[in-house]
């Protein structure tokens, strides 16, 4: 399986975030380091690398700076997937995002 291999992995079923902070914290996601390849490699590989990396930090970070968000407290976060090409949640996820920044007037 795809970056399911156990002999690279630990627990590679597992939704461990925390494993890119830690044991595979200088994993490198540009093709060269071939555990991992979420742009692909070689010729063919994702030619917007760069500008994908920035903008998925600056829209992530955003949205956490603009918004508190928690599930409500009878939820559960279910990390069980789909069956497919691409990974889709099984239970889909519910979650409250509440604005904690007084916008300007001009963004009403
Ligand atoms: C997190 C965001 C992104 C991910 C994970 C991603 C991932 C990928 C992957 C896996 C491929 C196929 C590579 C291969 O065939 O080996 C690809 C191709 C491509 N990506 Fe991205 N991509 C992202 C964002 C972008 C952005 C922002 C752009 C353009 C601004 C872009 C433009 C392209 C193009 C044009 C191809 C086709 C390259 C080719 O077939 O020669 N991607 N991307």
């Amino acid at each position: 399986m795809i970056a399911g291999d156990p002999r690279i992995w630990s627990d590679p079923l597992e939704f461990k975030p925390e494993r890119f902070l830690t044991t595979h914290k200088n994993v490198d996601v540009r093709g060269q380091n071939f555990e991992l390849l979420p742009f692909g490699s070689g010729r063919r590989a994702c030619p917007g690398i760069s500008f994908a990396l920035q903008i998925v930090q600056l829209a992530l970070a955003s949205f956490l700076h603009m918004y508190d968000i928690s599930i409500p407290s009878d939820a559960k976060v279910y990390m069980t997937e789909t069956v497919g090409l691409t990974n889709n949640k099984a239970t889909p996820l519910e979650v409250l995002i509440k604005p904690r920044l007084h916008l300007p007037s001009f963004m009403d």
